[in-house]
């Protein structure tokens, strides 16, 4: 088979959020593909970027005090930080704010104007008078006409599910700066779709898309396509329109365009023809790899801008659906919204890598995380067959020189392993991880199960069997290696520790033709250890504080840029409650006797309370308003009585009351006379 030219996208995440476990969804499930590709010998490029402009970006920038361009660079670092604890291995991670992608934006944009796509019109928008700009529907809020819910958004109610425009609800305000908007007009540029509508029909009908998708788009076809709106106005942070003055790309116009960029950018490092992937007549492939959320951007808009600018249009768009934990939606409150930096923290990436794969198929269903099956899963799958082999057949090669044997005592056994390959090949090209995954541990049964059979480690015993021992191991650490190839675009980490053990140049797929005779191998070190049931009930609660730091970090920005707390954010009084629940807390005055930094954390202080009767450790968030030095000594209030909670950097046993708003934080202390351990009431 001559080798394929591949170009793989995963979608550009959002420059002003963290990666979360719902985003690594994607990201593993595009780096397994790009790997297996490779791991064939096919000229496979994986490229992203962050998708760095919009009104969101530039807001959040403001909020925090910095320029957007700082913002983007610092999330960018963040995700491409991500990325590598999680082994997505892109050939290039870049940003749309770039000047590939300025020019590639703008080319194509001449191209559709040139050939008369773009047309312009005036419309009516919400603006902002006191931040003076146009409100997208979702900066706007304000009462359902209809159910007369307070607080919904601009273009459906939560309460009663009915849309409308921001016009029709209730004593609108802008969710930027809480003014009430007025209705502007303004020159919009408009991308003409329908122009592509027999183009469109004709391409989604093509292999390019997975059936579920190309059901949907008939839907769309039937509801009418419309001109879709490209263009905003200053300020923004984007690219302006060429011949456009204070008008910029609709972040979803470079958005898809930075996909260019970022190959754009490669090709100039590494010296790859770009014209020979994206010309009309190319003979490579392309593929983009989305969530089900942007399917109307990718095989609607994109393919038509493709077109309409004389570029080829994708091989493939590939898309996946939601993640969701323990049956439902990622919660931030229950502690299942998990970022990947708090995952990494507890868990190793390659148990995530092998469960996403196991479950993972060519359709767009959601993937349910089971935590609980998630550990069983690994444990009995990775650890318990996978790694299990090489740990058992090792010791005994070892103890004989550390030298395979020189024959294969097991040729058929190890033939059919490696003629496994073509199926478990067809699985992978096909996005079937999961079928994958099944032939793959089938095989690991088989390879246990010849093993429990031979008993190497009876016959050890025995005088006089030291060749069948080690004839045994051979064939064991064989079969290992065959499973390691499978598996090396799942648990890249794992396969290149196994690849050390076995002395290997290579895990590439062709590889496992050669059976391993008369073949050195290294001392085995432990491959993989067992998931731990706490660990991922730390990782939950650290999920739950990482929340709460979120909470305060938004609203001191938000205090920071506007001077006062937003409307948005004040915070409303807590709902009635009788007596007899507030006795239940158990306030006390408490001591510090001791307050130290806490490294790692540039937010908590660890506090030793005396509370009269017992001593307590405390994680406070108060580290930004007080140095440890002078707190020491003073008296203050703590809840007593609250449940101890497992935090990042030890367990917290209670809680210091302290107030806060826009301008710190103020731990409460009583009048002089108190004494520790005294009950509040
Ligand atoms: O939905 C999102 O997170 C977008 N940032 C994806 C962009 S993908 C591509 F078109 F750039
Ligand atoms: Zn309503």
């Amino acid at each position: 088979m001559s080798a394929r030219k591949i170009l793989v996208t995963s979608a550009l995440p959002y420059a002003n959020g963290s990666i979360h476990l719902g985003h690594l969804l994607e990201y593993i499930q595009t780096d397994i593909w790009v790997r297996f590709q490779k791991s064939r010998g096919h000229e496979c490029h994986y490229v992203c970027a962050d998708d760095a402009h919009g009104t969101a970006i530039m807001l959040r920038a403001e909020q925090e005090g910095v320029t957007p361009e700082q913002l983007i660079a610092r999330v960018n670092a963040e995700h491409q930080a991500d990325f590598a604890r999680f082994g997505v291995g892109f050939d290039n991670y870049y940003s749309t704010h770039s000047e590939e992608n300025r020019i590639h934006s703008e080319r194509i944009y001449t191209k559709l104007r040139d050939a008369g796509h773009i047309a312009t019109r005036d419309i009516d928008q919400m603006f902002d008078p006191v931040k003076g700009l146009f409100l997208a529907d979702r900066f706007i809020k304000g009462t359902c006409p209809n159910c007369h819910a307070d607080d919904q958004y601009g273009d459906n109610c939560e309460v009663c599910g009915s849309a409308y425009t921001p016009a029709e609800l209730i004593n609108p305000v802008s969710a930027i700066s809480g003014a009430t908007p007025e209705v502007r007009s303004s020159t919009h540029y408009f991308f003409k779709l329908p122009d592509f509508e027999a183009f469109l029909k004709e391409w989604t009908r093509s292999e390019s898309l997975q059936p579920q998708i190309s059901n949907k788009l008939q839907e769309w076809f039937e509801a009418g396509l419309n001109d879709w709106d490209i263009s905003r106005d200053a300020p923004y942070f984007g690219f302006e329109i060429p011949d456009a003055p204070g008008k910029y790309f609709y972040v979803w116009v470079d958005a898809p365009i930075g996909y260019l960029a970022s190959f754009q950018n490669l090709c100039e490092r590494e010296s790859i023809d770009f014209d020979s992937y994206w010309q009309k007549d190319s003979d490579a492939e392309v593929y983009h790899f989305i969530g089900k959320d942007i399917v109307y951007f990718h095989a609607l808009f994109w393919p038509a801008m493709l077109e309409g600018a004389g570029l080829r249009t994708p091989t493939g768009v590939n898309c996946h659906g939601f993640v969701t934990v323990n049956g439902a939606k990622m919660s931030k409150s229950r502690g299942t919204f998990i970022k990947a930096e708090t995952y990494a923290q507890f868990l190793n990436p390659e148990y995530l890598r092998y469960y996403f794969a196991a479950k993972l198929s060519s359709r767009v269903d959601d993937l349910d995380l089971n935590l609980e099956d998630f550990a069983a899963r690994v444990n009995a799958d990775l650890v318990g067959k996978v790694v299990n082999i090489a740990s058992r057949c090792a010791g005994f090669i070892k103890k004989q020189g550390g030298t395979l044997s020189p024959r294969c005592a097991e040729p058929e056994r190890v033939q059919r392993f490696i003629d496994a390959g073509d199926a478990i090949a067809e699985d992978f090209e096909a996005r079937e991880f999961g079928r994958a995954v099944r032939r793959i541990m089938e095989l690991a049964d088989e390879a246990n199960t010849y093993i429990n059979d031979q008993a190497p480690w009876v016959l050890a015993k025995e005088a006089g069997r030291e060749q069948d021992v080690l004839d045994i191991c051979s064939v064991g650490i064989n079969l290992f290696r065959q499973l390691v190839v499978y598996l090396a675009p799942i648990v890249p980490a794992l396969a290149e520790e196994a690849r050390v053990f076995m002395n290997l140049t290579t895990l590439g797929w062709n590889s496992r033709s050669d059976v391993l005779l008369n073949h050195p191998i290294e001392k085995f070190k432990p491959l993989m250890t067992r998931v731990e049931m706490d660990k991922i009930d730390q990782m939950i609660e650290v999920s739950k504080e990482d929340l709460a730091v979120e909470k305060k970090l938004k609203e001191d920005a938000a205090a920071k840029s506007e001077g006062t707390a937003s409307p948005l954010i004040s915070e409303p009084l807590a709902a009635e409650i009788k007596f007899d629940d507030f006795i239940k807390v158990d306030l006390r005055i408490a001591r510090i006797t001791q307050a130290e930094h806490v490294e790692g954390s540039d937010k908590l202080l660890k506090l030793t309370l005396d509370i009269g009767s017992e001593t307590r450790t405390v994680f406070s968030g108060i580290k930004s308003q007080y140095a440890p030095e002078a707190l020491e000594g003073r008296l203050t209030v703590m809840v007593a009585n609250l449940a101890p909670r497992k935090m990042r950097f030890g367990v917290s046993e209670g809680m210091v009351l302290a107030a806060g708003n826009d301008n710190g934080i103020y731990l409460l202390s009583p009048d002089s006379g108190a004494e520790p351990g005294q009950r509040v009431t």
